[in-house]
Formats: C-alpha cells, sequence, structure tokens
C-alpha cells in the first residue's frame, strides 16, 4: 500500500470507545462515555442487561462483584437495587460514587453529543431473557426514531446468533454485528450485516478480514488497544476499531 493511500485508509477507520474510554475511567460508566466523545470517538460500545424490572443498564458481566461494591446477578436485581452500588469504586478512590447507568441514558447522552456519535450495543446472555432483551432494546431504538440504525449511526452487536435473528425480525433495518470470539463461525446475512472478529483471532488468521469483506461484510474488529494492532487493522483493510483507548488509537491513525 503507498504512503498516501494507508493515510486515507487510516483516517477513515472508525474508532469506537470499548465500555467508553475504559482505559481511564469505570467501564460503562457516564464519565467513561463523556471521556470517549471528548477523545473522538465515532461511536460507544456498551453491553446492555435487563434487570429484574425490565430496565435496560449497561453492564458486561453476568453478576455485579467485579465493578461495584455489591453482590448478585443483575437479571435478579431491580435497577433501585443496583443504583444502590458503587460501580466507581473498584478503579479508585477519585471514581468513587459513579452510579450503574441505564443505557435509555447513554442513548440520550449520545444524540445530545456535540457531533454525531454512534452507538453500538451489545446484547448479553440473550437466551436466559427468552427474547425480552431484544425486544425491550429495540422498543427502546423505536421510540428514538433509531430502529432503522439512523444511517449507521446505531448497530446492534451479538455473540448469539439468535439474539441477532430476533433483532433483524423486529427491526429488519437496523445494522447487526455477529461477534467471533475464538473460531471463525460462518456469518450470514440477513442476522448479520457486519462481522466482528476478536483481534486475536485477527492475529492469528489475518486472511480473515479479506474473507469478511469480499461477503460484503463490514469488519469490526475488538478490543484493539496496542499500536501494532492498530497499524495490522488499518494494512487489512478494517473499517472499525473498538478500543479501550479512543483517544490514543485516534492519535495513532492520525499520525499513520
Ligand atoms: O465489542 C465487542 C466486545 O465488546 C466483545 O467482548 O466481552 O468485551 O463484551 P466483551
Ligand atoms: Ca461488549
Amino acid at each position: 500500500m503507498s504512503a498516501s493511500s494507508s493515510l486515507r485508509t487510516a483516517r477513515a477507520v472508525r474508532v469506537v470507545a470499548h465500555r467508553g474510554a475504559s482505559h481511564e475511567h469505570p467501564e460503562h460508566t457516564m464519565a467513561a462515555y463523556r471521556q470517549a466523545v471528548e477523545d473522538g470517538a465515532d461511536a460507544l460500545e456498551c453491553d446492555v442487561r435487563l434487570t429484574a424490572d425490565r430496565q435496560l443498564v449497561c453492564v458486561h458481566d453476568r453478576r455485579v462483584e467485579r465493578t461495584s461494591d455489591g453482590r448478585g446477578v443483575v437479571s435478579g436485581m431491580t435497577y433501585e437495587e443496583l443504583r444502590a452500588l458503587d460501580f466507581g469504586a473498584w478503579r479508585g478512590a477519585e471514581h468513587a460514587g459513579a452510579r450503574v447507568l441505564l443505557f435509555e441514558d447513554l442513548l440520550k447522552e449520545a444524540l445530545a453529543a456535540p457531533r454525531p456519535v454512534g452507538l453500538a450495543v451489545e446484547t448479553k446472555h440473550p437466551s436466559r431473557a427468552g427474547g425480552r432483551l431484544e425486544a425491550e432494546l429495540v422498543r427502546m431504538l423505536r421510540e428514538y426514531g433509531l430502529a432503522d440504525g439512523a444511517g449507521g449511526r446505531v448497530e446492534v452487536m451479538s455473540f448469539s446468533r439468535t439474539a441477532l435473528t430476533r433483532v433483524h425480525r423486529l427491526a429488519p433495518g437496523l445494522p447487526t454485528v455477529f461477534l467471533i470470539e475464538r473460531t471463525l463461525r460462518p456469518v450470514r446475512p440477513p442476522y448479520a450485516t457486519h462481522a466482528g472478529p476478536g483481534i486475536d483471532l485477527v492475529r492469528r488468521d489475518p486472511g480473515l478480514v479479506a474473507r469478511l469483506k469480499a461477503k460484503g461484510l463490514a469488519v469490526r474488529v475488538w478490543t484493539v488497544d496496542e499500536a501494532e494492532d492498530v497499524e495490522l487493522c488499518v494494512r487489512l483493510g478494517v473499517d472499525t476499531i473498538i478500543t479501550n483507548r479512543p483517544r490514543d488509537v485516534r492519535k495513532l491513525l492520525l499520525d499513520m
């Protein structure tokens, strides 16, 4: 690739903030997402779960122990119970007091950003929620006029074909990203319009990106925090990098 085409390619790569600017802030907190917007992220990645009282909250793990001072399973707790926990102190006293984030509040934050900022929403463990999670997510996106993907601004990701198929049936215009972790699994439209391989897989099998692109799928790679991996992604023509360090990755891309 020539220097000028490499530059064009690097500048065109979208940067998605994984759980916000989670390298610096506790993941999935409003502070992490505000930092990501400030850092120039094109979109915000978040994991969503359904609480016992059917609120969509941004939490990665099934249980709250790792990221809060509480105990329990997210789906077995009400939003008020989750609100009582501290989701910041585990990353240091300066982050103490951070509260669980409602997906709706993140959505409003993205819509109110001073420039267009997208959302990459990952559904967690859909089989346990029997379709309720996807239904609530699509309902909310529809309420905000985003269920058609808003011109590529919003997309839904999952490791689960079942979840993406449900989302696709409810909102056929919404882009869907099939996440792939260790081994290549077939990715077929319509349940997936994009593919999301992990960086470990891309390192092991760089030809994977070209094969996915040849099928007409856009490629989102996660979680890319190291300079050499950013360079690899650019070389391979990856269109989106999902990272915990949106500011650093943006700078690397601009400096290429
Ligand atoms: O962006 C996809 C990535 O977030 C999937 O892995 O475990 O961080 O949700 P995980
Ligand atoms: Ca995720």
